[in-house]
């Protein structure tokens, strides 16, 4: 089967971007990175995409001011040159219109340093420091009208520990989002997730009984 055809879109660092571009060099990854995307010329992500040897482009929201369909219509404009089909976004910094979002219903993800429903927003891991919680994480889901809602396909999670901060949540969660996104990706390709009412189904998964507990305190004898 003809492998999908991405665009990563990216506004900074491109790790997630970096983490995609590795896994679909797998011979039988079900997606081939066409195209990277960024709005801010100077994304340090731009540059590594090119020295891999990616198509990538700029399309600068500056000059288009509060014309977020103007913009849209550039961006456009460039997924279609390269024949795009799915769309990730990895640390992209613009909201959009829903006229955009609705175009690409079912076809474009996101990535968020939280686990969905919580800590929607910036500053998630401060975030989820201040409210206490004992488990965080990270979730690749489907882009709606609604910032960091839609459907979710994939997560994953860690135990906080007494001695985190923003920055060392930051790093840990980061390598959960290189695992899920190229997992997240690869299940749409392939054609194994179907959004039906607000939740994604997802084919051919074992089922699995693996739990996580925050704090793990090893039991005590007697
Ligand atoms: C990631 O934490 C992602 O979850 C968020 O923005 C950050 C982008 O990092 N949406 P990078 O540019 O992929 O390194």
């Amino acid at each position: 089967m003809a492998r999908r055809r991405v665009a990563i879109l990216i506004s900074g660092r491109g790790s997630n971007m970096a983490a995609l571009v590795a896994a679909a060099r797998a011979a039988d990854f079900p997606a081939e990175i066409a195209l990277v995307l960024s709005n801010r010329p100077d994304a340090e992500g731009i540059a590594a995409a090119r020295a891999a040897g990616i198509a990538a482009a700029v399309v600068d929201h500056v000059p288009f001011g509060k014309d977020r369909a103007a913009f849209e219509r550039a961006l456009q404009r460039e997924l279609a040159a390269h024949r795009i089909e799915l769309i990730c976004l990895a640390g992209f910094m613009r909201l959009f219109t829903p006229g955009f979002v609705n175009q690409w219903q079912g076809r474009m993800l996101n990535i968020h340093p939280a686990l969905l429903p919580a800590i929607k927003g910036l500053d998630t891991h401060a975030r989820a420091l201040a409210a206490g919680v004992k488990i965080h994480g990270a979730t690749v889901h489907f882009v709606v009208p609604e910032m960091d809602a839609g459907p979710i396909i994939a997560q994953g999670a860690l135990a906080v520990r007494e001695d985190d901060t923003a920055e060392t949540l930051a790093a840990r969660v980061l390598a959960i989002e290189h695992k899920i996104y190229p997992l997240a990706l690869r299940l749409l390709a392939e054609g194994r997730v179907r959004a039906e009412d607000g939740r994604c189904r997802i084919d051919g998964v074992p089922a699995s009984d693996r739990i996580l507990l925050a704090p793990s305190i090893e039991p005590s004898d007697g």
